[in-house]
């Protein structure tokens, strides 16, 4: 057995601005396999976002240990952190976070860009990725050209293109009509089929259902871990 891809335990966040002090993340614990497509849901508030950036090694726990795929990560400094990130995860944000003057193969190709990969290679691995989430014939476009969805789909592919470790994907239909919603979705669950590991953040049941498993967060702590099975 390999180590799971996230191993959370007792994981606490404090914010501290000035003498007031937030205590966001309560003593966290969860465990994630490797294929696993597993949805973190909770109401505005119950500490998400906080979750995600600790997940996302954008921030790390004020106590407790987090090791991702084996690897410690919860005391690693700012420059070990971002070549972790750049290596172990894919992120899909609510606001796609293209780059709007780049075409979207160049936005795909940027985790590689940082990643030091030649330039021939990268461009393979960034139209192959675009070829993957079905938008081989619209690589040479700019995010300003493209729906919210094949947008979304753009930000899925720069997700994929390093073959990390997790997709986290956090609200990722947050700002798409229902038709696109529907499509991004379902390329979670083509990608969870392939065997992605893919962790979604969302406030939005019907969303998480898509999932196989459900982690509901409130006031900063795991309060149930349910698996769905719809699938
Ligand atoms: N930088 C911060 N400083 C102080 N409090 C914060 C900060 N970020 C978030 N919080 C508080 O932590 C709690 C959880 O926030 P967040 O993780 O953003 O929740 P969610 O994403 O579920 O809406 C909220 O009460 C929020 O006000
Ligand atoms: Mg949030």
């Amino acid at each position: 057995m390999s180590a799971p891809v996230v191993h959370v335990s007792g994981v606490r966040k404090t914010y501290r601005s000035g003498s007031i002090e937030f205590e966001a993340l309560c003593g966290i614990d969860m465990t994630i396999d490797e294929g696993e497509y597993v949805a973190v849901v909770g109401p505005s508030g119950s500490g998400k976002s906080t979750l995600m950036n600790l997940l996302g090694c954008l921030d790390i726990p004020t106590e407790g240990t987090y090791l991702l795929g084996g690897e410690d990560v919860s005391t690693m400094s700012e420059a070990q952190l971002a070549e972790v990130r750049n290596r172990r995860i894919g992120f899909v944000f609510q606001q796609f976070h293209l780059l709007a003057y780049l075409p979207a193969w160049r936005n795909v190709e940027l985790p590689l860009l940082y990643a030091g990969l030649p330039r021939a290679e990268r461009r393979e691995r960034a139209v192959a990725a675009l070829e993957r989430v079905g938008l081989g014939d619209r690589v040479r476009n700019r995010p300003g050209e493209l729906s919210g969805g094949q947008q979304q789909r753009v930000a899925v592919a720069r997700a994929l293109v390093t073959e990390p470790d997790i997709i986290l994907a956090d609200e990722p239909t947050g700002n798409l009509d229902s038709a696109s919603t529907a499509a991004v979705l379902a390329l979670l669950d083509e990608l969870h089929d392939a065997g992605r590991t893919i962790v979604l953040i969302t406030h939005e049941h019907e969303v998480a259902a898509r999932a196989s498993r459900n982690l509901v967060i409130r006031d900063g702590l795991i309060t149930d871990d349910v698996l769905v099975g719809a699938r």
